[in-house]
């Protein structure tokens, strides 16, 4: 596995390979885990070359969010890398200049909800950074996780609204035995927290097994999943059910494609998780 710590680093390294091999790409922030490695899994069983970029994104990071004290942990992610069968590790230092950039890109109305709202500029941030790292790696394929739903949403829409030649692929939710999802952000759970936490994943479950059984009252399902997440001391930041691809709220399910999606701080940690809701298969 090679490691490039700048933009002409990683696009010379890259140069000669592109002209006869396919190349995919696993953006993250680090401090990988199993979810960030099915990613990884998925790309190389899709191209010839895998490229993992490591990079913290400030411009993604309210005033008060978690910037200075998001987890670093470089040395134990590249060893996972390795083992992975990454070819490329792409660790820029930065990807602005100094002053901040003066261009970047912006979404309407998708990030109006759910984390675009609670999380103002989040998603302009995502979006600035995703190009900015498409451009230098230029990858066929690009993998994201179906946990930040709304994030694959939108990377979805800016490469068709871009014209960019980029095939997004979305991964699905890799989960703790208990079905909590995976996080960087879980390693701020205390011991306490974590067993509380599971409650969101719980809620989630228990709407999508009602949904299946037939309910298809929407406050019916949020009512079930309020109610657990009480349970174990969980304010909800938001808890909506929406249609998976406009991310607009549905007020029946009625055999139509939906999605819930829960936030919610546990301890120090601001969770999220979403699951499908469809009654049928045929979505
Ligand atoms: P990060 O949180 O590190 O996540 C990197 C990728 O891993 C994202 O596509 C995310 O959806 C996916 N992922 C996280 N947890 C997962 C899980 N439990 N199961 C499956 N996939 C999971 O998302 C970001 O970084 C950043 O916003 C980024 C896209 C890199 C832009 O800065």
């Amino acid at each position: 596995m090679r490691i490039a710590r700048t933009p002409s680093e990683i696009r010379r390294q890259l140069k000669s390979l592109r002209a006869s091999k396919s190349v995919a790409f696993v953006p993250t922030m680090g401090c990988l885990h199993a979810g960030h490695l099915s990613l990884i899994r998925r790309a190389k069983a899709l191209a010839d070359i895998v490229v993992v970029s490591i990079y913290v994104n400030p411009l993604q990071f309210g005033p008060n969010e978690d910037l200075d004290s998001y987890p670093r942990t470089f040395d134990a992610d590249a060893k996972l890398c390795a083992e992975a069968g990454v070819d490329f590790l792409f660790n820029p230092t930065t990807l602005y200049p100094k002053s901040g950039p003066k261009i970047t890109l912006k979404a309407d109305s998708i990030p109006d909800c759910l984390c675009g709202r609670s999380r103002p500029g989040h998603f302009d941030g995502v979006i600035t950074v995703v190009n900015i790292l498409f451009n230098i790696v230029q990858p066929d394929i690009a993998l994201f996780g179906e946990k930040d739903w709304q994030q694959l949403t939108l990377i979805r829409r800016m490469t068709l609204d871009l014209h960019m030649a980029v095939e997004v692929v979305g991964g699905e939710t890799v989960r703790e035995a208990d079905g909590l999802a995976l996080s960087s952000r879980n390693r701020y759970l205390t011991t306490a927290d974590r067993s509380r936490a599971v409650a969101i994943s719980r809620a989630l479950y228990t709407m999508q097994q009602l949904a299946r059984a037939g309910e298809c009252d929407i406050e019916a399902l949020k009512h079930a999943a309020i109610a657990i997440l009480t349970d174990a001391g969980i304010t909800a930041e938001y808890l909506d059910i929406r249609n998976p691809d406009s991310l607009k709220r549905k007020v029946t399910l009625n055999n139509r494609p939906a999605r819930a999606f829960i936030a919610a701080r546990v301890g120090h940690a601001r969770l999220i998780d979403n699951m499908p809701l469809h009654q049928t298969e045929d979505f």
